[in-house]
C-alpha cells in the first residue's frame, strides 16, 4: 500500500513543532538556511591534548556556530553603546527632514536600528497625511511587516471599527504611524534602546504631520511619547499636551487601549469607547473654534 507522504509520522511531528513555534510567536525565518533542531547538537568535547602537528590546520578566522554555521562574533556584547550613537544620529537626521516624504526617505536609508535587519519592510504610515487626527501605535506585526503599512492585521481591523464609530476613516481624515517602523522579531516587546533610536523619527513624524489631535494607542506609545512611567490604565482617557523637540504649538494628546489588548480583554472595550467619545468631543470643539 502506498502511504501518502503527508501522513508520515515525521511530517506530523514537524507540523506539531511548527505549530508550537507559531503559538510562541516564532513566525519568521531569520537565517537564510533552515536549522534542523531535531538533530542532536554536537557535544562539547574536553580540550584535546595539544601535540605539535607537522602541518597544523589553520585556525578558522571566524568561528562558526556548530549548528547554523553562522560566524560567531568574538566581540564582547557591545551593550547599548552603538544604539546610543545611533540615537544621536537619528536625532540629527530626523530634524533635517523638511516634509513627510523626506522623512520617509531618510528613515528608509537609516541603518542604525538592528530591527531593520530582521524586518521585511519599513512601515512608515498609512491614511491621510495632514489629517486632523494622528494615531500612533507601537510597532508593526507580521501582517504590517509583510504589507509595509501600519495596522492592517486583526488589530488594524478593530482599530478601523473604533475609528468608524466616531466618524474617522484612514482614507479621509485619519493618519496612522507607529513608534517603531520595523517589526521586532516574533512581535517581542521592543527594548528601551530600540525605542530610543526610533523616537526622533516618530517625533519628527508628528511635527511634520501636524495633527490637531494626537492619539496614542497602547502603553508603549503613551509612555514613550508622554515620557511618563504610569501604565496605560492610568494614562488612558486623560488629556496631555505633546510638544516636539523643535518646539512649536503643543498638540492635545489622548491615549487609549491598544486594539490587540481589547481583543484579549473585551470587557475593556467600554473604557476604550469612553476615550473615543472624549476624543470626538474635543475634536468637535476644536473644529468649531
Ligand atoms: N500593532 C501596532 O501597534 N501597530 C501596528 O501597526 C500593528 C499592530
Amino acid at each position: 500500500m502506498n502511504r501518502d507522504p503527508e501522513d508520515a509520522p515525521e511530517r506530523a511531528v514537524a507540523r506539531a513543532v511548527l505549530s508550537w513555534y507559531l503559538d510562541a510567536g516564532v513566525d519568521e525565518a531569520i537565517l537564510a538556511e533552515a536549522v534542523d533542531r531535531t538533530q542532536p547538537r554536537p557535544v562539547a568535547r574536553p580540550p584535546a591534548v595539544v601535540t605539535r602537528a607537522a602541518n597544523p590546520a589553520p585556525a578558522e578566522a571566524h568561528p562558526r556556530d556548530p549548528i547554523s554555521r553562522q560566524p560567531i562574533s568574538m566581540e564582547p556584547p557591545a551593550a547599548d553603546t552603538p544604539l546610543i550613537e545611533a540615537a544621536s544620529a537619528a536625532r540629527k537626521l530626523a530634524l533635517a527632514a523638511r516634509d513627510l516624504d523626506e522623512l520617509e526617505e531618510i528613515l528608509r536609508g537609516f541603518e542604525g536600528c538592528p530591527l531593520k535587519v530582521t524586518a521585511t519592510n519599513t512601515v512608515f504610515a498609512d491614511g491621510t497625511p495632514g489629517a486632523p487626527v494622528m494615531f500612533v501605535g507601537e510597532a508593526p506585526g507580521a501582517d504590517e511587516d509583510r504589507e509595509g503599512k501600519p495596522f492592517v492585521g486583526v488589530s488594524g481591523r478593530l482599530l478601523d471599527q473604533m475609528l468608524a464609530s466616531i466618524g474617522f476613516d484612514r482614507a479621509k481624515n485619519a493618519y496612522i504611524a507607529n513608534i517603531l517602523p520595523w517589526r521586532p522579531p516574533g512581535n517581542r516587546q521592543p527594548t528601551p534602546a530600540e525605542v530610543a533610536v526610533c523616537l526622533p523619527f516618530v517625533q519628527r513624524h508628528i511635527e511634520l504631520a501636524a495633527p490637531k489631535i494626537l492619539v496614542l494607542i497602547g502603553g508603549t506609545s503613551a509612555k514613550t511619547l508622554l515620557d511618563r512611567r504610569e501604565g496605560i490604565m492610568r494614562l488612558r482617557g486623560r488629556w496631555f499636551e505633546w510638544t516636539g523637540p523643535s518646539g512649536g504649538a503643543p498638540i492635545p494628546t489622548i491615549s487609549t487601549y491598544h486594539p490587540a489588548f481589547l481583543l484579549r480583554s473585551p470587557a475593556q472595550k467600554a473604557n476604550a469607547w469612553k476615550d473615543l467619545v472624549t476624543l470626538k468631543q474635543r475634536y468637535i470643539k476644536l473644529c468649531s473654534d
